[in-house]
């Protein structure tokens, strides 16, 4: 018997009831002082039929913020206010790890607090615009480039983010990896022009996530820890002379620490074959996503080229696509205006399939 979507999995130290993961999505709803809220904490309960929800990106740090009303987890506050999120994602039986996004260069000076810096491998600026609430679509900031003794202090931020995590009830944490960020400004080497320990080699550009990886899991355990890439993807602005290497090479250095999954973006497009990559390496704990179906997914899992699939958009406006999978059921198409608008909007009001 082949396995299938609505098969229990373990995920490191993770026990998953089905193998349908919600993605990662930014949905700009946090209150101030980057205050997961209400809101926030019905949206997740609605989704926690999912075998796991990876929630949107959340800042480790002041300084990894770069969009407006995205989620901190690094103050007592934020801990307590991601409380009622995880109680009520478990109260439903569901599991949920928290995304770590540190946006690196990719941050518009209006989204962050006046103290917070724009921190960046090399001093080179994304080409990209980025929305603000005060001030429309603007460029991002030029980042200043981190001195070499200063970079086991961001990975520190990483680390007391995930312990943050732990206290707030995650059940994990996922270290982003991908879309042009911080670790991903590392591992490119357009965006990574340093002549230190951290830049240059391949061995070098991946360091940086080596070690964050090592620090998260040293503070919650390998087994609480998975991390996410899109080998090849020049989304915010990243370029790589050769990612097949550059990726292969990371998936080789982290493949026997015991982390919890790796979580891999699969878009043909780019001519670049993460899941061959990363298959032979990661059995027993890969989810795949990127425009994936009930059917496309089904197969997957079928073929054996992952164990778990990610859903995105789906997500937004089929709370209940566990159900909706398993029985057949047509599923709501989402209202693009209202994705990352404040209210409950777009937001809280999908309902379940009658
Ligand atoms: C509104 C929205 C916000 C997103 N925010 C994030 C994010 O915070 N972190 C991340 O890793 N990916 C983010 N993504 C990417 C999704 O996790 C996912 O990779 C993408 O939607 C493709 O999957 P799908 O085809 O199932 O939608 C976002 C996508 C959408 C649509």
């Amino acid at each position: 018997m082949s396995v299938t979507l609505f098969d229990p999995l373990q995920l490191g130290d993770i026990a998953l009831s089905n193998r349908v993961v919600m993605a990662p999505m930014t949905r700009s709803r946090a209150s101030e002082g980057d205050m997961p809220n209400d809101q926030m904490v019905e949206y997740y309960r609605q989704r926690a039929t999912a075998g796991l929800i990876i929630t949107e990106g959340v800042h480790p740090s002041k300084t990894g913020k770069g969009y407006c009303r995205t989620p901190g987890l690094f103050t007592d506050a934020q801990v307590a206010g991601w409380r009622k999120v995880t109680d009520a994602v478990h109260a439903e039986g569901g599991k949920i790890v928290a995304q770590l996004m540190h946006v690196g260069r990719v941050a518009a000076r209006p989204n962050k607090d006046a103290d917070a810096e724009t921190v960046a491998p090399s001093a080179i600026r994304a080409n990209v615009q980025l929305y603000t609430d005060s001030a429309g679509m603007v460029a991002t900031e030029m980042p200043r480039a981190l001195e070499t003794r200063e970079i086991p202090g961001v990975i520190a931020e990483y680390a007391h983010s995930a312990r943050c995590a732990m206290a707030a009830g995650f059940d994990g944490v996922e270290l982003h990896c991908a879309s042009g960020y911080l670790p991903a400004q590392f591992l490119h080497s357009s965006s990574n022009q340093r002549t230190d320990a951290y830049g240059g080699s391949v061995l070098n550009r991946i360091r940086f996530v080596v070690e964050t990886l090592e620090a998260l899991a040293g503070a919650i355990g390998a087994g609480k820890v998975g991390y996410r890439i899109c080998p090849g993807n020049p989304f915010n602005d990243v370029k790589d002379d050769n990612p097949a290497e550059t990726f292969g090479a990371l998936l080789a250095a982290t493949a026997n620490m015991g982390l919890s999954y790796l979580h891999a973006i699969q878009m043909p497009q780019l001519g670049i074959d993460c899941q061959a990559l990363a298959r032979p390496l990661f059995r027993n704990n890969l989810i795949i996503n990127e425009s994936f179906d009930l059917e496309k997914g089904r197969q997957a899992l079928a073929d054996g080229q992952a164990d778990a699939v990610a859903y995105g958009r789906l997500y937004i406006s089929n709370p209940d696509l566990v159900r909706r999978f398993r029985e057949g059921l047509p599923l709501a198409r989402f209202d693009p205006n209202t994705l990352y608008t404040l209210g409950g909007k777009g937001y809280i009001d999908y309902p379940p399939a009658p």
